[in-house]
């Protein structure tokens, strides 16, 4: 595995390996990785023949008030990890590395990035699309890798991609879940033993949606309801929101007649934890 610091560095080695006819897979990361990231990672490895991973706590998608200088770092186990998964390079740019001095250009996918987490953390997409731009000029991989997990995320990139004609495949790979169904996060290392309980609240208001809805509800308003309630029995939890969106336009649906996305976002302590699922009336 070897370890770019710089895009020059990294741009080349990637040159390189097209040049020899390999078939590049990126996975972009934040680091502190957990079991979520490796399954990107092992799904990378089966498409790809080099695969890349970059961890980049990405200043520019935290807003004022949140996490960046606190966000888990831990670079030593990361590496360790990547080296256990047999990847061939790892990027760790610098902020000075991906930011210089003076950058005035972003990429926003209007209309969609004001939306769910959007809406809470303004600017927070823009910030998600400008880096993995970046990354996608850095590396220029065949196929990238993101998880459902941040559903609305994948979403944002793949219109992206389709809309500026980035010539790159979106993967989207399943949400990596704990045993009692937490959904792991870099951020669940901020709760403690009572807050690790709370949390449970984002997965279990998630199943009982899924369970009104297999009795048959169709009615957007009353499954929201219904997840709502789980979060009124656990005051401690902070509900931001929980919606049922069309999975494209991320817009609200009054009927669950089609796919549609039930999203969610709380605080647990001073964690904001994310958690998701599609609903199929098919
Ligand atoms: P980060 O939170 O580190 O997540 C990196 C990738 O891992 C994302 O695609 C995310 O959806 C995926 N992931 C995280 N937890 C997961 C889980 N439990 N199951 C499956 N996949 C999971 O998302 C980001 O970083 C950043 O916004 C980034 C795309 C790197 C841009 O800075």
């Amino acid at each position: 595995m070897k370890i770019s610091k710089t895009i020059d560095d990294l741009r080349e080695a990637c040159r390189a390996e097209r040049r020899h006819g390999k078939r590049l897979g990126l996975v972009p990361t934040m680091g502190a990785l957990h079991e979520g990231h490796l399954s990107l990672v092992r799904a990378a490895k089966t498409r790809c023949e080099i695969v890349v991973v970059s961890i980049f706590v990405n200043p520019i998608q935290f807003g004022p008030n949140e996490d960046l200088a606190k966000y888990p770092r831990n670079f030593e186990r990361d590496r360790e990890l990547l080296e256990g998964e047999g990847i061939d390079f790892l990027f760790t740019p610098s902020a000075e590395e991906m930011y210089p001095p003076g950058g005035v250009t972003y990429v926003a996918v209007e209309g969609l990035s004001d939306k769910l987490c959007g809406r809470s953390r303004p600017g927070h997409f823009r910030g998600v699309t400008t880096v993995v731009a970046k990354l996608f000029h850095i590396v220029e991989p065949d196929l990238a890798f993101f998880g459902q997990k941040d559903a609305a995320q994948a979403t944002i990139i793949r219109r992206m991609v389709r809309d500026l004609n980035m010539p790159v495949e979106i993967v989207v790979c399943p949400i990596v879940r704990e045993r009692d169904g937490l959904a792991m996060s870099s951020r669940n290392a901020y709760l403690d033993s009572p807050q690790r309980k709370s949390a449970l609240v984002l997965c279990r208001s998630l199943a009982e949606v899924q369970k009104r809805f297999n009795e048959g509800e169709r009615k957007a308003a009353n499954l929201i309801d219904v997840g709502k309630q789980a979060f009124a029995k656990e005051p401690s939890v902070r509900l931001d929101y929980f919606e049922i969106v069309d999975p494209e336009t991320l817009d609200g649906v009054d009927e669950v007649s089609h796919e549609a996305l039930v999203a969610e976002a709380a605080f647990v302590g001073k964690a904001r934890l994310i958690d998701n699922m599609v609903l199929n009336p098919a």
